[in-house]
């Protein structure tokens, strides 16, 4: 008999289900009725009853970051195994860029064959535990020993390789996850693997998955011609991950997942629409009832002002005074007088979707302030030029750093006054958390994580904020910002409110484990 197809959309999946063991309930087998099982609330969750959920990404802090990506990936999976009734583990490709001082704390499981169409190639498991938190890395050095995560004409095979893996590995770290919880298009595959091949397996048939999208503009798109040559999936799968003429994976985990989820609940409501959505807002309209947003936080661990050790002076929301001197041997290390004007500081990507043409727009005006400039970033050549030419232009004014550089940014978060992120699209936005977590007011425009996080002044709130893509609005907030900045009193006041945002992962944990709930309770 032929085996059954598996369902790329929920109705057509696998029907050899027997049970679903739910954590924290013991399932006792009722001899006189199968049919009615008695459950009994167990006290302390056991490997059995724990729920499991296995994140698949491309990049984890503090293993290997380029985005904001990492940072969520490196402290979701933590706030969530904080909570004993679950077990959490996340698969990452071992990049070689994954620096010694990690690999060291590395033990090799073994390795096994990936086959994924024509190919059957290496694939070594690597793994550590952090915070309670299993992590495996998947070794192929002909894919991963390169430099950087991405950027490679091969990407596509590379990122197939790995999801092709993470369904692999699975009998062999013997973790078959209530949820697999995919993020962004490198791991959109593994969903999509479920879905259409390894669901027919009874032990994958009971997982249900989860797709994130961090960022609606990369989608992963691919000649049709590589469906099954390099991909490995079949003709008939083909109407899953086709769109627009071309293999879109981010598509094609949106079909097939049983939710979606995206950073923040504004940009769920923006990707409805063709303006955010990059040509995919047909497929998000379509699968809009599992479409929810949650809203990231940030590591407020690592970004704590009062033990920061990346600053010249720690301080906390009780007793500010050192973020004077956070400020002045700022402006001493970038060759800025040490005065009592507003510093504004942008540390961004300089890339047209951050709104560095509304900044570039209105510079000048700005600059008529009694006020000091600073950027940090690093991106398109044009934009780095025009940072660099202001800078010799308002010499003593404007500080531009050209750079990808950690230290100085936690130096840039806790010395400046005023953080000015007017980004036209940001799905969550971490900065303006950062920033906040360091006494320094939020300046955004509203739109994604930047409207969910960050509340207007005007309005008891938290930050200075703009509506439209006009330069001029930007312009009269920063202006509102630096008129507060010269009332003592209540500039300090606001700097406690903002410096006392919640932004912990905690509150956002609990929204994840209440769709994680609501997945696994959903029918095939
Ligand atoms: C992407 C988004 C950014 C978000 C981050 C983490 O980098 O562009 O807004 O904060 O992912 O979800």
């Amino acid at each position: 008999m032929a085996e059954k197809k598996c369902a790329a959309k929920t109705t057509i999946r696998a029907t050899t289900r027997k049970s679903v063991k739910k954590p924290t309930i013991e399932v006792l087998q009722n001899e006189q009725s199968a049919a009615f099982p008695v459950v009994k609330e167990t006290k302390e969750p056991t490997v059995e009853t724990k729920r499991k959920i296995l994140f698949v990404a491309s990049e984890a802090a503090p293993f290997i970051a380029t985005g904001g990506l990492a940072d969520v990936i490196g402290s979701l999976p933590k706030a969530i195994a904080k909570d004993p009734s679950y077990d959490v583990r996340v698969v990452l490709p071992l990049y070689s860029d994954i620096k010694p001082e990690f690999r060291r704390k590395f033990s090799f499981l073994g390795n096994i064959f990936t086959p994924l169409s024509w190919r059957n190639q290496y694939c070594g498991i690597f793994t550590c535990v952090e915070n309670d938190v299993t992590f495996y890395f998947i070794d192929n050095e002909y894919y991963f020993k390169r430099t950087g995560c991405y950027g490679y004409y091969d990407d596509g095979e590379r990122f197939a390789f790995f999801s092709k893996s993470v369904m692999e590995i699975l009998p062999f770290i013997d973790f078959y996850p209530d949820v697999l919880h995919c993020h962004d298009w490198q791991a959109a595959l593994a969903a999509i693997y479920l879905k259409t091949i390894y669901c027919k397996k009874e032990k994958y048939s009971f997982i249900r998955a989860i797709f994130t999208i961090h960022n609606i503009e990369y989608q992963g798109k691919y000649s049709l011609d590589i469906l099954g040559d390099l991909f490995g999936l079949d003709e008939e799968d083909k109407g899953l991950v086709e769109y627009d003429g071309s293999i879109n994976l981010m598509k094609g985990a949106i079909e097939c997942c049983e939710q979606i989820s995206t950073v923040s609940p504004t940009y769920a409501k923006e990707i409805k629409s063709a303006h955010y959505a990059h040509g995919l807002e047909d497929i998000i309209l379509k699968n809009e009832g599992k479409l929810t947003g949650i809203l990231n936080g940030i590591d407020v661990t690592s970004y704590n002002a009062e033990t920061d050790k990346a600053l010249f002076a720690n301080y906390s929301a009780e007793d500010l005074d050192n973020k004077a001197v956070c400020k002045a041997e700022l402006q001493k290390m970038l060759g800025l007088p040490v005065r009592e004007v507003p510093v504004i500081a942008m540390i961004t990507r300089l890339v047209s979707h951050k709104g560095v043409d509304l900044v570039q727009s209105v510079i000048e005006d700005i600059l008529h302030e009694d006020i000091q400039f600073v950027v940090l970033g690093t991106g398109d050549g044009a934009y780095e030029n025009f940072f660099l030419d202001l800078s010799s232009k308002y010499e003593g004014k404007v500080s531009a750093n050209i750079a990808f550089n950690g230290d100085l940014s936690r130096k840039i978060y806790s010395g400046a006054d005023i953080f000015l992120m007017p980004s036209l699209s940001e799905p969550c936005g971490l900065s303006q958390m950062i920033a906040s977590r360091y006494a320094t007011v939020p300046v955004v425009r509203e739109t994604g994580g930047l409207y969910d996080s960050i509340k207007p002044y005007a309005s008891g709130g938290n930050g200075f904020t703009f509506a439209s893509r006009n330069p001029y609005d930007m312009l009269y907030v920063i202006h509102e910002a630096i008129d507060l900045y010269k009332k003592p009193d209540e500039w300090k006041a606001l700097l406690k409110k903002v410096m006392t945002t919640d932004f912990s992962w905690q509150r956002s944990a609990e929204e994840y484990k209440k769709l994680y709930s609501t997945t696994v309770a959903m029918p095939f």
